[in-house]
């Protein structure tokens, strides 16, 4: 098997976790260059694989501008820096993965769509839940007609209060200027799924939602701006941040408040740093709760609810068909397949593959499959590849639309607007 060699662009989390497929199994794959602006992170991923010196960059621009040095590069910048390097990376013959959402700049997903079938490179987005355990068992049980005629589709997204709080309000995820509406940032992997499963182009999109608690108006009565400045409410408070970032667990979330996770620089981190504020008065605008309703041209309807009010962080489906039903429990690895004429429940249960961290499996599962694509040189294109994710992505784009103009959007004209 030959072993494929890649370059990351951004050394955050996102693509830190990829990689360590390279080092689980280095007959396979071998990172042989980075571009990261902050040194620190730069430095560790660089011991971390081994790297060269002079394939060490500080930015993306410093790394094209030497010739081609891998076979493909994983793109992991934030949302609003996935468009330059990824026009670069293609047009200098990489093959590119690139990490959710493509844009969130409705015309950069156009563009970006056009390369792709432009250019003879493998071209995939992470989409990561297409490459789960649990989805791929629901989408062969659809496939196969063990519900019949699939007819609707109740999916919800438990984002979990803490990480509502932790990414969407205090982090990096919590202005839509930034970054993305929450829809796009959060939920183009519920949307993409949704598309997937329904098995069929989406035609009309409507949405409502908004931003009501995480808000000044709902404070309560004199808490500081910040939780460590003698925050009245300390002990009933569910986001008093130390009960989250100064424990003895110093995974995800609390590696993202700082590079350095001893307790004092944690403990710093809150004092001056964003995940120190209190979650009633951060500068943060992104919705908390929000439904779509969907439907496609196959007349299959789906309800979708992304909402912060849940304990677990997890996703929940239910599929409807003429014959039988589908219930599924992401997080739990259970699927039920119940059906109509026996009256029977069958069970299906699935090994853990690791929880939300790593997408129920997801996460690894794409980077076996992209190294598959780019072993073939880029003559297919795995399940989520760039042109097919516009789609799913211009479902997000018009659900924000509807839900800012409240109005139905017929997804056909409203792409087409971007088109021309
Ligand atoms: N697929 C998923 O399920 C999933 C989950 C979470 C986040 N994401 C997406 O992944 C992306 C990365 O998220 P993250 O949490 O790893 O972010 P992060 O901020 O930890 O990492 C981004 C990195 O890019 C670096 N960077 C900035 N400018 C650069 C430049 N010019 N050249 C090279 N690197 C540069 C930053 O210094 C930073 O280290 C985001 O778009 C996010 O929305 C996807």
């Amino acid at each position: 098997m030959k072993k494929v060699t890649v370059a990351l662009i951004g050394a955050g989390l996102r693509g830190v976790n990829y990689l360590e497929y390279a080092l689980q199994h280095p007959d396979e794959l071998q990172v042989v260059a980075v571009a990261e602006p902050k040194a620190e992170r730069r430095d560790s991923f660089k011991s971390r694989h081994g790297l060269e010196d002079e394939k060490c960059f500080d930015s993306w621009d410093e790394f094209f501008a030497v010739p081609k040095l891998a076979d493909a590069v994983l793109i992991c910048t934030q949302d609003k820096q996935h468009f330059d390097p990824t026009m670069k990376a293609l047009e200098a013959g990489y093959h590119v993965l690139l990490e959710k959402p493509m844009s969130p700049d409705a015309k950069e997903c156009i563009l970006m769509g056009e390369m792709a079938s432009r250019v003879n490179r493998v071209f995939s987005i992470c989409h990561v839940l297409r490459y789960t355990h649990f989805f791929s068992t629901i989408k062969s049980l659809l496939d196969n007609g063990t519900i019949g005629k699939l007819m609707s589709i109740d999916h919800n997204e438990n984002v979990g209060y803490w990480h509502q709080a932790h990414s969407f309000v205090r982090g990096n995820w919590r202005r839509k200027e930034d970054s993305s509406p929450m829809i796009l940032a959060k939920s183009c992997h519920d949307l993409d799924i949704l598309l997937w499963l329904a098995g069929s182009d989406c035609t009309r999109v409507s949405s409502f939602g908004s931003l009501s608690h995480f808000t000044s108006d709902q404070a309560p009565e004199g808490a500081p701006l910040r939780c460590l400045d003698g925050c009245p409410v300390s002990d009933e408070c569910l986001y008093y941040t130390p009960k989250h970032y100064l424990t003895d667990d110093t995974n995800w979330p609390t590696s993202a408040i700082s590079d350095d996770l001893s307790y004092n620089a944690r403990y710093k981190a809150l004092q001056e740093g964003p995940y120190g504020r209190c979650v009633y008065h951060c500068d943060n605008d992104v919705v908390d709760h929000q439904v779509v309703n969907l439907e496609f041209a196959n007349s299959v309807t789906a309800a979708f609810t992304m909402s912060a009010f849940t304990r677990d962080v997890s996703r929940t489906i239910k599929l409807m068909g003429t014959k039988g039903e589908i219930h599924g429990a992401m997080e739990k690895n259970e699927i039920e397949v119940i059906d109509f004429d026996s009256g029977k429940a069958e069970r299906i249960s699935l090994v853990d593959m690791g929880g939300h961290v790593g997408h129920g499996g997801g996460d690894m599962g794409l980077i076996k499959d992209f190294l598959r694509l780019v072993r073939e040189d880029g003559k297919c294109q795995g399940l989520t590849s760039a042109d097919r994710s516009v789609q799913s992505h211009f479902m997000a784009f018009a659900a924000e639309q509807s839900r800012i103009d409240g109005r139905i959007i017929d997804l056909t004209s409203f792409t087409h607007r971007f088109r021309t």
